[in-house]
């Protein structure tokens, strides 16, 4: 029996939330260990749908959710996700939830740095969710963020806040935006406290505590290993990285806490805000896996762009995520195609390449060599085993596993919870 590890292998909205969903029901525990309210997890329940940034998807399950201390938090986005899925008949209390004291905050100084920042980039903008992730998370490497049990003293709080106002004013000042007064961040968490506060406690400690007492831990991550800080396509990443190590040292666990790491990864690829895509289609093949998969962002509703399935990137993912199986998606995506597209190399410059480059102009370059494979006409959304699927589907995934050079152990075919066709229970490893 071990603990359980889940992040993204591509750019993210893989479908790791329907996923950990799934696989809570074996799980005591579920505790995200990085990113903010950026990530955005759709879970589909019957007729319930439950949209998450931040809340841990095991809660849906009635399991303790946890936000570990890799998380940045934003209390307000908190709260109203809090509202709404307690609107929908889930209980959050301190008993369910529990948030790392030791977290660092998102305040409205970093969404708004964050917004004037992709302003002034202009043609080079990241194309961030402008809630304030890569300031707070820039806030808490340069030692001045506002963590949440600061909140429980006042005279911290004080100081701390001149300090974090010199900085960002100065920033924000500088790039014609509006700034911030130390009554207005006063006033924004004097109103959260009451209600952040009963939820935080020292997470490694309880994590540890049920650790002894025999618990599974399902740890979740959010984004994906192409939006890793030091592993992705930088500078179009998000600020944190997303990689399995960090399940440790986002909630305070010892690093063989990690477990099986369970890489979730779409049967082609998709990628919101900008950077290299080297697979991206912008033709009508695009366009119908967009609309088929209804590839539209979770937290900003953009489109997100739509491509073949990159083979090189992933077995990337697997080898420096430490990837154990694949949990493969949105597989009823490619039903009824004629033709099906897996890119297996690289060209960069009229030269055969066997890596994906690290600078972002060779990155761009890059032109995706292809293999094809027939599609099926048969349907398998909604398929439950393995027995369902048609030869030809068989054959995509066997030979995906083969060039990724990890195993296929779990597969899904619809939003829907059951529709997930489990090849190796990841706990049981
Ligand atoms: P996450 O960020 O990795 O949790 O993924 P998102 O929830 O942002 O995006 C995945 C989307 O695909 C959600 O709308 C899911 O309901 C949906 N989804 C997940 N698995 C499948 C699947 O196997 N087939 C189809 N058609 N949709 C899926
Ligand atoms: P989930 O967990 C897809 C992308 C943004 C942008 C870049 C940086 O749902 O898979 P940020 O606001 O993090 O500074 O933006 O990262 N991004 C995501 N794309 N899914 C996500 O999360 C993402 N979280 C951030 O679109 O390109
Ligand atoms: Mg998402």
């Amino acid at each position: 029996m071990s603990n359980v590890t889940v992040i993204g292998t591509q750019w993210g909205d893989e479908g790791k939330g329907k996923i950990v969903d799934w696989l809570a029901s074996r799980a005591d525990i579920v505790v995200r260990f990085q990113g903010g309210h950026n990530a955005g997890h759709t879970l589909v329940v019957g007729d319930q749908v439950y949209k998450l940034s931040l809340l841990p998807s095991g809660l849906v399950r009635g399991k303790i959710g946890v936000i570990g201390n890799g998380v940045v938090v934003d209390p307000k986005a908190l709260m109203t996700e809090i509202d709404r899925v307690t609107g929908q008949g889930l209980v959050v209390t301190p008993e369910t939830l529990w948030i790392a004291e030791n977290a660092p905050l998102i305040l409205p100084v970093h969404g708004a740095l964050d917004r004037a920042r992709e302003a002034a980039r202009g043609e080079h903008k990241i194309g961030t969710t402008g809630r304030g992730i890569g300031p707070a998370y820039e806030d808490k490497v340069a030692r001045r963020a506002i963590r949440i049990c600061d909140l429980a003293e006042p005279e911290t709080l004080d100081w701390k806040l001149d300090e974090l106002l010199l900085h960002h004013n100065t920033l924000l000042a500088g790039l014609g935006a509006e700034t911030f007064t130390k009554e207005q961040l006063k006033d924004f968490l004097t109103e959260i406290t009451p209600r952040l506060l009963p939820f935080s406690c020292q997470v490694w400690d309880r994590l540890d505590e049920a650790r002894r007492a025999g618990r599974r831990i399902l740890f979740e991550g959010a984004q994906a290993v192409m939006l890793d800080v030091d592993h992705g396509t930088y500078p179009y990443v998000t600020s944190s990285n997303t990689v399995a190590a960090v399940a440790a040292s986002g909630s305070g666990v010892s690093p063989s806490s990690v477990g099986f790491v369970l890489g979730i990864a779409k049967a082609y690829t998709t990628r919101v805000g900008e950077g290299p895509f080297p697979t991206e289609l912008h033709d009508q093949t695009g366009r119908t896996l967009g609309e088929r998969g209804h590839e539209f962002g979770t937290v900003t509703g953009r489109p997100r762009r739509c491509g073949w399935f990159d083979a090189v990137l992933i077995r990337r993912a697997v080898r420096v995520g430490g990837v154990s199986g694949i949990a493969l998606t949105k597989l009823d995506v490619l039903d009824g195609l004629d033709e099906i597209f897996i890119c297996i190399g690289y060209e960069l410059d009229g030269q055969k390449i066997e890596t994906f480059p690290s600078a972002p102009g060779a990155q761009s370059r890059v032109k995706p060599v292809y293999e094809t494979m027939p599609g099926w006409k048969e349907t398998t959304a909604g398929a439950r085993s393995w027995a369902e699927l048609p030869a030809q589907a068989i054959k995509y995934v066997r030979r995906i596993e083969e060039l990724i050079e990890a195993p296929v152990t779990l597969l899904s075919t619809s939003p829907e919870r059951d529709d997930t066709i489990l090849m190796r229970d990841p706990f049981e490893d």
